[in-house]
């Protein structure tokens, strides 16, 4: 998908208005992880440098369902922006009315403007062509670099893009480069590893990259339903019955295909899905009964080293156990590690896995550590994203 970019756009003089998504954890009014914000400065420094220009930013905040909500007020991620930026960023009372777009259309060259959350108006989830023009009211030009909220089509994300001349910004481009690499011409041996809760939420991920793929790695929660579909004991453990088929279908699809699949050989489980319950090695494939799977046991870490670290390109979206808990932390752990250790190209997508490999402050030695969760899984399932789509070239 060939995208409008920065270098598309004239900035000089122009008021820029730029969707980021800041929709990042905040504890008692302070930022606990800045990683989107300063996933953003590439784009918001490059504007700035530009002689006249002017950034009024937006983003969402939470999920407030339409109403003004104090705990989802960015004021604290205007701080967190300003001493990112080293210069003062003026929080906008709303993101529409009187009021804001007095502060945007005096706003003089070098300064910026955050916009209040963009969902404290329900006409922002509905995409509505009025809305959406207010909002363009504060720009000359629109750029998004809300990667993470690219699969909304949002009147920030998406309406906006219809009445504005658009590009996306340096961190959109990035993540789609890596993306793309991956689903349209992965170097081989290509390995995904897939984790997570449930396969409900990954079998259009797992159909995409299949055919793609060399090998495919599945863990987590999601692999119990695989295990039983082949007619493994699972004890207590996660199953979607309903999609016992589909494991099925998906894993003769490997077969037909000559996918590599692996799945866990064997297991850490508990008597009780809780953080203080005694992990217990199952040395082999069937979990007995009255037990639960919670984390890959140390031979399936066995049998990921090689491939993963021999991977020439590998893609990481789930967690292999309940990492939350540090006792069954551990195949995540060994997982984030040999994914480190690969020389080929990685790239972390989906919001746990990214926590998983932050956790274990491995987040660095990955090539691509994505900053979409929702975004990132719609990508990698083959779909096109409203908020880029947009911005394509005619
Ligand atoms: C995210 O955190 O995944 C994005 O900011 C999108 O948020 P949303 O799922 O509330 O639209």
């Amino acid at each position: 998908m060939a995208v409008k970019t920065l270098k598309d756009l004239d900035f000089t003089d122009k008021r820029v208005l730029v969707r980021v998504d800041f929709n990042v954890p905040i504890k008692d009014g302070v930022v606990t992880d800045d990683t989107r914000i300063r996933a953003a400065l590439p784009t918001l420094n490059y504007i700035l440098e530009q002689n006249g220009s002017r950034l009024v930013l937006m983003s969402h905040l939470g999920r407030p369902k339409g109403e003004r909500d104090e705990k989802y007020r960015l004021a604290p991620v205007a701080k967190r922006l300003s001493e990112l930026v080293g210069r003062e960023v003026t929080m906008a009372p709303d993101c529409v009315g009187e009021e804001s777009e007095k502060l945007t259309s005096e706003l003089q060259p070098g300064g910026v403007v955050l916009l209040e959350n963009t969902r404290f108006h329900a006409e922002e989830t509905k995409n509505d062509e009025e809305f959406s023009r207010k909002l363009a009211a504060h720009g000359d030009v629109y750029v998004n670099d809300a990667f993470g909220s690219a699969h909304r089509a949002h009147a920030s994300t998406e309406g906006v893009a219809r009445l504005l001349p658009g590009a996306a910004g340096f961190l959109i481009e990035k993540e789609v480069s890596f993306f793309e690499h991956l689903l349209k011409h992965p170097d081989k041996p290509f390995v995904a590893i897939i984790g997570g809760a449930k396969v409900s939420t990954k079998i259009d991920v797992l159909k995409t990259l299949m055919p793609k793929c060399t090998s495919l790695i599945i863990g987590g929660g999601m692999s119990y339903t695989f295990l039983k579909a082949k007619g493994h004991g699972i004890g207590n453990s996660l199953v979607e019955e309903e999609y016992l088929d589909t494991a099925s279908e998906l894993m003769q699809e490997a077969e037909r295909l000559g996918v590599q699949l692996l799945l866990p050989v064997d297991h850490l489980a508990a008597a009780d899905f809780s953080e203080d319950a005694a992990a217990e090695t199952v040395d082999g494939v069937d979990i007995p009964d009255g037990k639960i799977g919670m984390d890959i046991g140390p031979k399936t870490i066995e049998t990921l080293r090689d491939v993963i670290i021999g991977a020439k390109n590998l893609v990481w979206n789930g967690p292999m156990g309940v990492f939350e808990f540090d006792k069954f932390a551990g195949g995540t752990l060994a997982t984030a590690k040999f994914v480190a250790e690969c020389s080929g190209m990685t790239v972390v997508g989906g919001g746990d896995s990214v926590a998983a490999a932050n956790k274990f402050g491995l987040a660095d030695r990955m090539d691509h550590v994505s900053t979409g969760g929702g975004a990132s899984l719609e990508f990698l399932e083959g779909k096109t994203l409203p908020g880029i789509a947009i911005l394509e070239r005619e």
